[in-house]
């Protein structure tokens, strides 16, 4: 603890010094949440990142994350402390095989899920975030729609909307192993608890959900609910902010498989070594950072 206490302080110290601030995802390892200046969802992360007048912004997140604020402020530094921290998902497709999807689909719009490479972004007329996609998907002109990497989203949108969604065959490895089975072991436990699933989880797995949140619906939802525990269907990562907004309310992971590895790789002392070298920098390429632009800019407009 103490030791947390004087890496966390030395952040703080380099944050000041080098003109940066500190975005971590709602998933990441507490002591890095609590080391941030702000933490949040895709969504507003991404918003955060185009609005910063920092000179840096250090990622504690994902490498798509950190190349959408690349995309969004090009004369700024992104600093990714871990480079190895990436998305299964968003290595469930390429621009070349999206390419090829979209040559059988001749003239219908591409929406890509913000877990996505950039060159895909930039393939794409509109990105969106599970916070948003409703939205996005209706804000499309025209009937059909291609809809990638993330087939669940995809459905989730689906059940929303009158269009139809062309699906990609990707998925977020570790929501679409939550089974209804797991929702119902949950439930056997804690019969009286809501239930809250994030859309990057099987139709089948939301049909048993109170609420399908993005995580930063979920860390709201508590507000305006009357009860005391809650079955949290997203990673487990999400349970420490939660604990500490609702201080009197109980938060149940629904199940263990909810651990995703690449957001679990930064630590305080990859943040300190990245700020005082300048290193894990993150720069998507002019070729490929303005054909996204668009896409990207259009994403944030969309907010709730
Ligand atoms: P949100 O925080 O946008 O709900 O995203 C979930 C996610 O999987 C990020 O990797
Ligand atoms: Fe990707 Fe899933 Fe991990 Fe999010 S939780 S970063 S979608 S693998």
């Amino acid at each position: 603890q103490e030791e947390i206490a004087r890496l966390t302080e030395r952040v703080r110290q380099l944050l000041k010094e080098k003109n940066a601030v500190m975005l971590a995802h709602n998933y990441q390892p507490p002591e890095i949440q609590d080391a941030a200046d702000m933490c949040g969802d895709s969504l507003e992360l991404s918003i955060k990142a185009s609005k910063t007048g920092a000179q840096v912004i250090v990622f504690a997140g994902v490498h798509f994350m950190a190349e959408t604020a690349s995309i969004l402020s090009p004369q700024k530094t992104v600093i990714l402390p871990r480079e190895n921290a990436g998305c299964p998902m968003a290595d469930m497709i390429d621009p070349q095989a999206l390419a090829k999807r979209k040559e059988e689909l001749p003239g219908v719009p591409v929406v890509t899920y913000v877990n996505s490479p950039a060159a895909v972004k930039a393939l794409t007329d509109v990105c969106c975030t599970s916070a948003n996609v409703v939205k996005v998907i209706n804000s499309i002109e025209g009937s059909e729609v291609l809809m990638a990497p993330d087939k669940n989203l995809a459905m989730f949108a689906s059940r929303q909307s009158d269009k139809k969604i062309h699906i990609w065959e990707g998925c977020c490895p570790y929501h679409d192993a939550l089974t209804p089975q797991d929702i119902l072991a949950a439930k056997e436990k804690y019969p009286n608890a809501v239930v809250m699933a994030h859309p990057e989880c099987r139709p089948e797995v939301i049909d048993m959900a109170d609420a399908a949140l993005s995580t930063s619906g979920m860390l709201a939802y508590p507000d305006s609910s009357d009860a005391e525990v809650f079955i949290v269907g997203t990673e487990v990562g999400i349970l420490h902010p939660l604990k500490k907004r609702h201080p009197n309310k109980i938060f149940v992971p629904a199940s263990e498989k909810l651990l995703c590895q690449d957001m679990k790789r930064i630590t305080l002392l990859d943040v300190i070594s990245s700020l005082e070298n300048m290193t894990g920098v993150v720069k998507v390429p002019e070729e490929i950072r303005i054909p996204a632009l668009s896409a990207v800019e259009k994403m944030t407009q969309y907010v709730n």
